[in-house]
């Protein structure tokens, strides 16, 4: 499928007079440059179990977070797909969230987040100046159903009181629905640090980078496979507490004021969002990949 997207672009790129900036950019397929601190990426031909248990898993958390009686390989899809830093070695993978996305007795949510395996609380994924990678993409037979709000990639504090960054979609309850359709990117405040319409075709590549020592937040973004730009930031913004990131989908209810324990939720979900190039990086020295 990507091949073919790829293919009509340059096809249309070359008849307009602007194809040379569109083909550097088309073309660049790229591998992350800075020193990986976690690598989240997804060899191709994993096998599904391969998530479900230590003995086995190397990259992220077996048990967490997500429905009591489900294992990752009922939760994981894989599509064939890749983002931009996924090169040849890597692939997609889809969180899903269905009925049975229930975490402990959390019955408001409907979560499924990966965890790095070598993240901690108090590790190196809080400390010193790092960079988040990963890219999204819609799954059009498994839609979010953005009169909810979703989180979707966040780092939560050690205490569980907050999370220095968040990256949101749909209704934020209790704002207005007029940017549902918006992927948001949050400080713990709830401030908005950048915010870009969801693209229901295309890839969408984010990078956050998180500087503990001086509490600044930059974001770089790009669609399709184009080189990440500058989008905001350094902007300053909370980021104490340590903790670990997720990534996944966190629905939250409607209708309730408890959301982790009560309100709304339609049966029969059948929900997902594609995930490709999950990286953190050090850029202590400054590096960032784009
Ligand atoms: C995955 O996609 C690639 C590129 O479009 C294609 O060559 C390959 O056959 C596909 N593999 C599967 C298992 O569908
Ligand atoms: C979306 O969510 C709202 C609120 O829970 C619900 O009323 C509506 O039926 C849902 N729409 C779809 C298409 O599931």
């Amino acid at each position: 499928m990507y091949t073919q997207t790829l293919l009509s672009v340059v096809a249309a790129a070359s008849t307009v007079l602007a194809a040379p900036h569109t083909r550097r950019h088309l073309s660049a397929r790229a591998d992350p440059k800075c020193t990986i601190v976690f690598d989240g990426r997804i060899p191709v031909n994993t096998a599904p179990t391969f998530f479900d248990t230590y003995a086995t898993n190397t990259i992220y958390n077996p048990d967490y977070v997500k429905g009591n009686d489900l294992k990752w390989s009922d939760i994981l899809k894989f599509p064939n797909d890749t983002s931009r830093f996924d090169g040849d070695k890597y692939t997609a993978v889809e969180v899903t969230i269905s009925d049975k996305s229930i975490f402990q007795k959390q019955n408001g949510f409907r979560r499924a987040g990966l965890q790095f395996l070598k993240d901690a609380s108090d590790g190196e994924g809080g400390k010193g100046v790092k960079t988040l990678h990963w890219s999204v993409k819609q799954d059009p037979a498994r839609p979010l159903n953005l009169t909810h709000e979703y989180l979707n990639v966040w780092h939560e504090a050690a205490d569980y009181s907050a999370d220095q960054i968040q990256f949101q979609t749909g209704t934020l309850i209790g704002k207005s629905s007029a940017d549902k359709n918006n992927f948001k990117v949050l400080d713990r405040d709830g401030n908005s640090l950048y915010s870009v319409a969801m693209d229901q075709k295309q890839w969408q590549n984010f990078a956050v980078k998180l500087d503990y020592n001086k509490n600044q937040a930059t974001i770089y973004y790009s669609a399709g496979n184009a080189e990440l730009k500058l989008v905001a930031g350094p902007k300053s913004a909370n980021l104490a507490g340590g903790g670990q990131f997720q990534l996944g989908i966190l629905k939250k209810p409607t209708g309730t004021s408890d959301v982790v324990n009560s309100g709304y939720q339609e049966s029969n979900l059948n929900e997902g969002q594609i995930y490709g190039g999950i990286f953190l990086e050090d850029s202590a020295d400054g590096c960032v990949s784009v």
